[in-house]
């Protein structure tokens, strides 16, 4: 490989290994996405039948399905609720570790359902105390709040670099050095390998085993802009934006009767997000007309997040998503367009 382009691979591992304070660079593996680094993790574990998984019932299905799957070999998986307040219960985690010694445990950062952000620290640690891996789908979270791997204690992590401003079709999974060695990796081929005779194959050390065959290098390269651009704004200043948008909002719909906000009722405990009911509505349709009327960006439906919607029986929510680039006008447009959909202008 040219030598301009490995130093632009290390540049951007270094990026990311500073962005979520890993131990080494080496524990930095670029992917697609948050999909397949979760998909790295949950198909290179040799699992043994009734080994236990813990998710939570508020997991992407990115972060579900890849170890539903699991269950085909025996591997028992249980999801814990969340608690009578719609939040991440950790009384409920802490009793389902207790009791059924999971071998591994996986749940969000920050929720792309309601905003919510988990006790991931809290989580991890418990896990650890009882002999249990971690890993922790920070989609959502890496965008918007200060990441440290040493201080959270989890295992493995995915992050979507097409959340931070990066390139499209980039991530990474972050996984402790000694844990990334254990892993079968799911895809081999060209630029993995030490040596291969005929009768053995002997892997190069993580990360390089997991990026077989031509890698998108435009992507990887891209990887420290991204990190870098976030890095100079600042995540708290990105979190103090956010909440001073979701505030802005939250105090608006508050006075719209037919509106029913999911999640933290507190923004400040929303990340960027404001997700809702509109009563009468059907989000796919107000989805559609806000956008015919005002040129609004908006997500409705069930973002991915299949089995709490099928669980609840709420079919969508209207999803507003905020970040560096939006203002409070925005805002008042998204308000004023909706009343006037439900004619309340
Ligand atoms: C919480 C969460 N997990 C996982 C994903 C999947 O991310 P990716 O598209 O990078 O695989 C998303 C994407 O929206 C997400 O919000």
């Amino acid at each position: 490989m040219a030598l301009k382009l490995e130093n632009d691979m290390t540049a951007s591992r270094r990026a990311m290994k500073d962005y979520v304070n890993a131990y080494h660079i080496n524990e930095v593996v670029f992917t697609r996405n948050t999909t397949e680094a979760l998909n790295i993790v949950a198909s290179g574990i040799s699992w043994k039948p009734d080994d236990v998984i813990l998710v939570s019932d508020k997991e992407h299905n990115s972060n579900f399905l890849p170890w539903f799957r699991l269950q085909e070999m025996g591997v028992k998986l249980q999801v814990i609720p969340s608690g009578s307040d719609g939040r991440f219960s950790i009384d409920n985690w802490a009793s389902a570790i207790r009791e059924t010694k999971p071998r591994l445990i996986a749940f969000f950062l920050t929720s792309n359902l309601d905003g919510e952000t988990s006790p991931a620290a809290e989580v991890c640690h418990l896990a650890k105390q009882h002999g249990a891996l971690s890993c922790l789908d920070a989609a959502q979270g890496a965008a918007h709040m200060p990441l440290d791997v040493q201080e959270i204690g989890c295992d493995f992590m995915g992050v979507s670099i097409h959340k931070m401003c990066g390139p499209t079709g980039m991530g990474i999974l972050w996984g402790k050095l000694e844990e990334l060695r254990k892993l079968k990796p799911i895809i081999t081929g060209g630029g993995t390998v030490i040596q291969v005779t005929y009768d053995e194959v002997k892997l190069l050390d993580p990360p390089r085993r997991f990026e077989a065959g031509l890698q998108n290098y435009a992507g990887i390269v891209g990887v420290k802009y991204a990190a870098d651009y976030i890095k100079s704004i600042g995540l708290d200043i990105i979190h103090k934006h956010e909440v001073e948008l979701n505030c802005h909002l939250q105090e608006q719909l508050m006075q719209m009767p037919d509106v029913k906000i999911i999640g933290p009722k507190n923004p400040e405990d929303r990340g960027g997000i404001t997700s809702m009911t509109v009563e009468g509505c059907n989000v796919h349709d107000l989805a559609l007309i806000m956008d015919e009327m005002s040129h609004i960006m908006l997500r409705a439906g069930f973002h991915c997040v299949h089995g709490w919607f099928n669980s609840h029986g709420i079919d969508g929510t209207l999803r507003v998503s905020t970040y560096l680039y939006n203002t409070k006008d925005e805002i008042d447009v998204f308000v004023k367009t909706l009343r006037e959909v439900l004619r309340e202008e």
